[in-house]
This record gives structure tokens, sequence and C-alpha cells, in this order.
């Protein structure tokens, strides 16, 4: 541990780009479970869960023994997609314990390691398949940063007419868009029956179950369904992207197992690798059209990611993972609605499920500032949404239950703070005399 290390290096040396150091400006050195130390020796609870890639933890005992084992044995590293016995491995374990279990038929793609990775795959894929090239989106969807995907990411912020797109992509209102009931799904229906509505049919629907970079909005299961109802009717494809909410986030393993339905495609990474570098999309083996060597890159299946994720299917042998998922989430919940109900000028929204939640401020400023103040007092939790107006818990869903309680007191003490400077500063603003 060098403690001499100055963070001045990375703003000298790294692109103006980096983001999350801007909001956790210290030097990371460990981790363990949910708590990660910096070089310094603080010590920081784990609200972040590296944006959904750490669900099992930080170096949990199962990932490294199996790592250490394997690299010891000088078990083969780069393979491009070429057959090994980490990736038979984890094939058979994946097939047995998540998708047999679940009556769920779908082959795997093994894509270049990064969700936006299998975003970009399942939207090509859709489009050859259908031979069509409408994609629907939805408002506030996050789908990452390559162009594809970007295409049906909503947030303004990141789009530019130069980069290219969109690329014929319609977006559609998100359940609960709209405060008056106004669904998009039946919206599309009436579009799709009417010959003069003048509106192409799609390849396919992108979606996530729940958004989070967009801001913790929960889809309604009768909305899933309805939506799922008419990718069937239509001969449109149903895309769920379980990049952040899948790998257990809501107490199952995929985040549409709650709707009953079984979307055609699916994309994993994130927490499928533990964190180490890993995505794939799953489609259901009619959708399988590509070529030998069609859609291809170097870095499909890292091996060491492969037997990572072997490692950690164990947690779904039964239903205690998911048991203990829900009894943490509730927590978590219980304390949020405590929070708005002392807040409620500050608070004014909780939304979630499972061990992802969100309260949303109407305050300019009020989560980042409370983020803020979680990071002083040795909390890692970020802001979501396109203002950053909604505080988001995705801790990893071991996170051990001490860990959890010390993490709630610093947030809850974080937001009295908060809520007590911001009075402060308004009830200034309010008595200054002007010159
Ligand atoms: C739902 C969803 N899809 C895709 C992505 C993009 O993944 P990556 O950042 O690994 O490219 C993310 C990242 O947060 C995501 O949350």
């Amino acid at each position: 541990m060098n403690r001499d290390m100055d963070i001045d290096l990375f703003a000298r040396f790294e692109s103006n780009v980096r983001g999350y150091i801007r909001s956790f400006p210290t030097i990371f050195d460990t981790a363990v479970s949910a708590t990660i130390t910096d070089v310094n020796g603080k010590n920081y609870i784990d609200f972040f869960g590296g944006a959904g890639s750490v669900n099992y933890g930080h170096n949990s005992p199962l990932v490294n023994d199996a790592l250490i084992h394997y690299i010891q044995r000088n078990g083969i590293g780069n393979a491009l997609d070429k057959a090994t016995s980490a990736k038979y491995d984890f094939i058979q374990r994946f097939q047995n314990i998540i998708l047999k279990p679940r009556q769920l038929d779908y082959k795997i793609q093994f894509v270049g390691p990064t969700g936006t990775n299998a975003v970009e795959t399942a939207l090509k894929l859709a489009r050859k398949t259908k031979q069509r090239s409408k994609v629907i989106a939805f408002t506030n969807a996050y789908h990452g940063h390559t162009l594809g995907a970007l295409a049906v990411t909503g947030n303004e912020f990141y789009h530019d007419d130069y980069y290219g797109v969109p690329l014929n992509v319609d977006k559609l209102p998100y359940d609960h868009y709209f405060e008056q009931n106004i669904d998009s799904v039946d919206m599309l229906q009436r579009y799709l029956t009417d010959g003069s509505s003048g509106y192409d049919l799609p390849a396919a629907i992108i979606v996530e179950t729940i958004q989070g970079e967009g801001g913790i909005h929960v889809a309604s299961i009768e909305w899933l369904q309805k939506l799922a109802k008419i990718c069937d009717t239509f001969d449109i494809l149903l895309i769920v992207d379980d990049i952040q909410v899948g790998n257990g986030r809501t107490g199952y393993f995929f985040s549409f197992e709650r709707a009953g339905i079984k979307p055609d495609i699916v994309t994993l990474s994130k927490s499928i690798g533990t964190g180490l570098p890993m995505a794939l999309v799953l489609m259901k083996p009619e959708v399988d059209r590509w070529e030998p060597g069609e859609h291809t890159g170097t870095f499909r299946g890292n091996s060491h990611a492969f037997v990572a994720g072997s490692a950690v299917l164990d947690f779904w042998k039964d239903d205690e993972f998911s048991r203990q998922i829900r009894a943490k989430g509730e927590r978590v919940e219980a304390k949020f609605r405590a929070l708005h109900k002392r807040h409620p000028l500050w608070i004014h929204d909780v939304r979630g499920l499972g061990m992802i939640w969100g309260m949303e401020s109407q305050v300019p400023g009020f989560c980042e500032a409370v983020s803020h103040a979680c990071f002083e007092r040795g909390l890692l939790m970020e802001t979501a949404g396109a203002a950053s107006q909604v505080l988001k818990f995705l801790a990893p869903l071991v996170i051990r239950e001490d860990e959890l309680t010390e993490g709630l007191k610093i947030l809850s003490d974080a937001m009295d703070a908060t809520v007590q400077t911001c009075s402060e500063q308004t009830l200034s603003q309010k008595n200054e005399v002007p010159a």
C-alpha cells in the first residue's frame, strides 16, 4: 500500500472523460464483501456495487479460490471462442442451474466483454432475423454507448447527431412515464392494427424491466405481460436487457421472471462474470440465424470470467439466496420510506424492488449533495436519472447485515446533515439584503 499516491495524477494523465472518480475522489486499494478500503486505510461501505457488477461481493472466497486454483494449474487464459474446459463448465452449469429449472430454452452467444457489446449484438441479430430495421426503445432507457446501443438510450447528454445516431429507432413512453393513464403498449397496438397509421413494423422491442441508470423505474407485471403479448401477436422480437437488473438483483435470477414472460433475446453482463469482463446474449434457438463467425471479436469468452461465473452459480441451487435478497431489500425499502417520511420536502418518491432502490428528489442538486455527504462519511452511493435526481441503492447482494446496518445509518446521517445545510443556505439567501 502506497500512502504517498496523489489523486491529481489522474487529472494530469487520464482523459477528461473520467466519471466516477469525480463522485468518489480517493484511491481505492482493497475490497472485501461490501466494504472497500482506500490507500489511506479509510473504509467505505459499498452501496454502488460496481453499477451492478459485484452482486456476489468483492473478493468472494468462492471466486478467489476457483481463480487461484485455475491460474495455478495454468488454465488457458485467452482462447477467443475456441472450446475450453472453463467454457464447458460454465455452459453446463448455466444450463443445469439457471436455464433448465426455469424451463428456458436458450442458446448462448458470448460477445465482447461489456454490456454494450451484448446490446449491439442483440439488436443486430434481431434486425437480421426479422429482416426489418426499426427497433422500439423506451424513454429513460439506458443500454450502453456503442452507436447501436446509444441509439436506444434515452439521455440526451450522451447523444449528438454527428455520432450518426439514431439508427431507425422509435422511442415510446415507458410504463408510468405519464402521470395520466397513457399506456404505450395500447398506443402501439393501435398503430400496428391501423393500416394507415404510417407506423412500420419493428424488428424488436428492447426493454429493461427496471430502468436502473434512467432513475429506478419499475415496470409493472401487467405492462410487461402486455408488451410480451404484443410482440407475440405482431411477430416482433422481445429483447430484455438484463445487464443491470439480472443476476439476482430483483430476487430472481432473471428480472423478467416476476412477470412470467419468456423474451426472445436476453442480454447479460456485469455480475455474470462476477465483475470480470464478460457479456453474453441468450436467444431462442429459432432466433439463432448467425452464419459461423458472422459476428465476431477477440475477447469473447474470458476464461477467468467463466471460472468465476461458474463458481457463483452455486448461489442459485436453492431458494435461500432469493429469500435473503428479498429480506435485505425489505430493510432498505423500510429505511428509504422512513427517510421520505422524515424529509417530505426533499424526497418525493421511493421506488424499487428486491435490492435495487431509489429515492427521488425534486430539489436540484440535493441527491448529489447527499451522495457527497455519504462519501465523506464512508459510504459509496451514486445518483441516477438524467438530472441525477435519484439516490440509488445497488449494494452487492451478499452484503452482510452489519454492513447494511452501517451503510443505512451513514445514509440517514448524511441526508439529515444535507437537509440542514441546504435549509440554512436557503434561509440565508432569503435574508440576504441586496446591496
Ligand atoms: C441496462 C444496461 N444495459 C447496458 C449497459 C451497458 O453496459 P456496459 O457499461 O458494460 O457497456 C448498462 C450499464 O450500466 C446497463 O445498465
